[in-house]
């Protein structure tokens, strides 16, 4: 039996941790140019100042709890098991603290670093990265494991065959501007699923969305996971 339910999830899942969304009043790029901290060009002219923008975020993490909403997908996962798989777009921890075991970090993983030699080489990584940080495989420079603009997200073999497959698509707590993820809900339409939008502000009439409930990802997250069956 393959895979029956793909949930994605965006910053706005974290909100109600106290994790700043990215667009949307006092989001994250009104404080930081994503052409400063999240392009090749960014790492290439300035590695120090990417550096010190994910290790400020990293540093910040332990001060954020999973809420309500972590858990509920993380209870969905251990009822499910492999007919569920967790898709997110947030570099944040909260939904393996909040103990979802199987999470596929699109974006990349806040608490992870590469080696700038051999994409391979990534290692978990809780400190502060410096220009002398090394990889541990190889002994090469290091950059954040984040996805930036411009560069190809992880997964997307596996996640583009679970939507394949899937009978149910949930999208929660992302505006679906960013591609490829915000292409996700039409991919997996097209293959026949039916697919439902969990959000604070909800689309109206989007042609892939089959029903849409507005809210705070606290409030109707774990009421859509008790439904779900
Ligand atoms: N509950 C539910 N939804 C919420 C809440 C909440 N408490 N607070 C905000 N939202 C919704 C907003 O209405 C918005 O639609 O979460 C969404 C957040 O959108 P963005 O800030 O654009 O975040 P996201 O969609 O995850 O961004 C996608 O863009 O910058 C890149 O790589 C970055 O992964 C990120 C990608």
């Amino acid at each position: 039996m393959g895979i029956k339910l793909v949930v994605l999830t965006g910053a706005g899942i974290s909100a109600e941790s106290g994790l700043r969304t990215f667009r949307g009043n006092d989001g994250m790029w009104e404080h930081e140019n994503i052409e400063d901290v999240c392009t090749p060009r960014a790492l290439r002219r300035d590695p120090k100042r990417v550096m010190d923008f994910y290790n400020f975020l990293r540093k910040g993490l332990p001060n954020h709890q999973p809420n309500a909403a972590h858990i509920a997908l993380a209870e969905l996962e251990k009822r499910l098991g492999d007919d569920f798989l967790l898709v997110t777009q947030n570099v944040d921890n909260l939904h393996e603290r909040a103990g979802s075991k199987r999470v596929l970090h699109m974006h990349g993983d806040l608490m992870k670093l590469r080696c700038m030699d051999n994409s391979d080489h990534e290692f978990m990584f809780d400190g502060e990265e410096t220009l002398e940080t090394k990889c541990p495989f190889c002994g090469a420079k290091t950059r954040p494991d984040i996805v930036f603009f411009e560069e190809v997200p992880f997964y997307m073999d596996e996640i583009q065959a679970a939507l394949r497959e899937c009978k149910e698509f949930v999208y929660i707590g992302t505006s679906s501007v960013v591609y490829p993820a915000a292409g996700f809900k039409s991919f997996a339409k097209s293959f026949g699923a039916h697919v439902t939008c969990l959000n604070l502000e909800v689309p109206d009439n989007d042609p892939y969305t089959d029903v849409s409930i507005q809210g705070k990802a606290t409030e109707i997250v774990p009421k859509w996971c008790e439904s779900f069956k």
